[in-house]
């Protein structure tokens, strides 16, 4: 279980990732970031393009960047996103192909913290969220 203190501060690094996002599609900005067992916080922002379907999420962005560092223990990721520049004014659940690759990486008691600010959020298990996960 995470304590007050990392679900705050992984709050804080997902709203401010949101400003890195390329989002001149959508608009959408989505910030993510992702804790390790080891306690390192990998960051995420989606990163759209122009052919759409090569769009990747925020939340894919910092499993990949964190894989591709050679992390592959996982103990929780925040996500916040909204439109434009202001405040998210409600909760971003991930899409199916990041609970999918969430699946690949993270145990079934992996934390998700959805965020609108650092009073208005919720934390999930991977479990709760993909009940009857494919995997092999
Ligand atoms: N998006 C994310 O980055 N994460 C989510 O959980 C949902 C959607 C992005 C993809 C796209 O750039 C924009 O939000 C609108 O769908």
């Amino acid at each position: 279980m995470l304590r007050e203190r990392e679900i705050q501060a992984l709050i804080d690094t997902a709203l401010s990732q949101r400003k890195f996002a390329y989002a001149p599609y959508s608009d959408f900005r989505v910030g993510a970031a992702l804790l390790t067992d080891s306690g390192e916080i990998y960051t995420g922002c989606n990163i759209e393009n122009s052919a759409y379907s090569p769009t990747n999420c925020a939340e894919r962005t910092a499993v990949f960047k964190a894989v591709s560092e050679g992390e592959r223990a996982f103990r929780a990721i925040c996500i916040a996103g909204g439109q434009g520049e202001k405040e998210p004014s409600d909760f971003c659940p991930p899409c199916g192909v990041c609970r999918q690759v969430m699946l690949e990486f993270c145990r079934p008691d992996f934390e998700i913290i959805l965020a609108v600010n650092n009073e208005r959020y919720e934390v999930y298990t991977l479990d709760e969220l993909v009940p009857k996960g494919f995997r092999l």
